[in-house]
């Protein structure tokens, strides 16, 4: 898989897409390949942007452990977990490509997603509220459940063992936009 990087603005996925906007600069990425047959076609997620800050090291990471961090805010809302799913994973960092981050807010109702984690399928879920699974391979794609939409993914950087947020695909739950600032 390889996503493309698009300026102009497409036709958005959904009502949480088009918030997601909030009326500033964001950039869509278009998945190809089994993703994009997953999402349907010439799916698109929108990136926001945000203060880049590093947020771990690759050396440090043990499969399967994921590790909690706030992004891109210090607010409740900014609640995520850093993983090694040791299998390549879109929008996975590091030599094996297979290091991601996710918020550990459920796109459904905010449902608390920590602890959650399943690693023998590399998902997140059942959430405790209304069931809903994700798949972290797949940039958050739901699996089953209530939710209808992908969980957000923290967008990161490898530079060296350092790894490094610059900012989140999908709108965080509990933000009415991405970018407006804190909720
Ligand atoms: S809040 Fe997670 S499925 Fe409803």
């Amino acid at each position: 898989m390889s996503p493309h990087e698009h300026s102009a603005e497409r036709p958005c996925l959904s009502r949480r897409a088009f918030l997601l906007s909030g009326g500033t600069a964001v950039t869509v990425t278009l998945l190809d390949g089994p993703l994009n047959r997953a999402f349907g076609q010439g799916a698109a997620l929108k990136r926001a942007s945000y203060p880049a800050r590093r947020i771990g090291r690759i050396s440090q990471l043990a499969v399967d452990r994921p590790v909690p961090f706030q992004y891109p805010w210090k607010d409740a809302y900014s609640a995520n977990m850093l993983v090694k799913l040791g299998v390549p994973a879109g929008g996975g960092v590091g030599p094996a490509r297979d290091v991601v981050a996710f918020s550990t807010l459920c796109t459904h109702m905010g449902g608390p997603l920590a602890g959650q984690y399943r690693g023998q399928h590399k998902v997140v879920g059942p959430c405790p509220l209304h069931l809903t699974t994700f798949d972290l391979t797949k940039h958050g794609m739901v699996v089953s459940g209530q939710a209808t939409e992908t969980l957000a993914q923290v967008v990161l950087e490898a530079r060296g063992d350092e790894i490094w947020a610059t900012g989140v695909m999908g709108l965080i739950y509990g933000y009415h936009s991405n970018l407006a600032g804190r909720a």
